[in-house]
């Protein structure tokens, strides 16, 4: 396995393969792998000719309150998993050769960006398609895989990609759970025993949406009293503070009026130092 630090390097290594005609799958990551990661590139292995990985903790989607600083950074660990999983290169840039002196242009998915977690961490979509898109550039990938449980973000990524005319394309793959349902993410190793076993509610509160959209007999239901017991089983998680919990449509990410196919609950809930998101498609197809 090949570790490329340098960007220009990078990107004359990946013309290299496109004029040898080989596929090449991109799993764009900030590192820290977990089960999750790893079903990713191990999917980017099956279905193309070369995989690249990317580990960049990427300064321009945290905002000045967030976590960049504390972000774990556990790179040999990283490098050993990827080898674990086939990965052909790791491309692992620094800020300061990603980002060059003067850095001014940015890719701004405007209406995705807006609703969910967009409203409570202004600029950090900005940051998540520009770099995105720089990946895209540097790598070329012929296809980029991207996990469920960020859909929001899986949703930025599939607009841009289109919009911005890149010819990749956008695999959403399936978000990976804990035994007890809670989804898999780097920022879980923030929580303690106890938030960490508190934190299966989330997972259990959005089920219970779906449940309620099952069993219900009126049909369309409004998302008012669909989200009503949700939140209260948020609520109910000592020391959770839910940032939203809500019901929107899946392509737009716009809040629904009412739940008559299929819809997206999604939520954002504070529990000690961790921001922790989730999400589920409920209802019928
Ligand atoms: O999901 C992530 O880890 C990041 O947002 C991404 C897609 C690697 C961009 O920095």
């Amino acid at each position: 396995m090949k570790i490329i630090r340098s960007p220009k390097q990078m990107q004359k290594t990946a013309w290299r393969w496109r004029a040898a005609g080989r596929s090449v799958g991109l799993v764009p990551t900030m590192g820290c792998f977990h089960e999750g990661h790893l079903s990713l590139f191990r999917r980017a292995r099956r279905e193309n000719d070369i995989v690249v990985v990317s580990v960049f903790v990427n300064p321009a989607q945290f905002g000045p309150r967030e976590d960049f600083a504390h972000y774990p950074r556990p790179w040999k660990r990283d490098r050993r998993l990827a080898g674990k999983c086939g990965v052909d290169v790791v491309f692992h840039p620094s800020a300061k050769a990603l980002y060059a002196k003067g850095h001014q242009t940015w890719v701004d998915v405007e209406e995705l960006s807006r609703p969910l977690c967009g409203a409570f961490r202004p600029g950090h979509f900005r940051g998540v398609a520009t770099v995105v898109a720089k990946l895209f550039q540097l790598v070329q990938p012929a296809r980029a895989y991207f996990g469920r449980k960020d859909f929001q973000q899986l949703r930025i990524v599939q607009k841009m990609a289109a919009d911005l005319n890149f010819p990749v394309r956008v695999v959403p793959c399936p978000t990976v759970r804990e035994r007890d349902g809670l989804a898999m993410s780097s920022r879980n190793a923030y929580l303690s025993a106890e938030q960490r076993r508190r934190a299966a509610g989330i997972p259990r509160a959005l089920q219970s949406v779906g449940e309620v959209i099952k069993f219900s007999s009126q049909k369309p239901i409004s998302p008012t009293v669909i989200l009503r017991k949700a939140r209260a089983l948020l609520r109910r998680i000592p020391g959770a503070r839910p940032d939203y919990v809500e019901l929107v449509d899946p392509r737009s990410l716009r809040p629904l009026k009412k739940v008559a196919g299929r819809a997206l609950v999604a939520t954002a809930v504070r529990l000690g130092r961790a921001r922790l998101i989730d999400n589920r498609l409920v209802g019928r197809e």
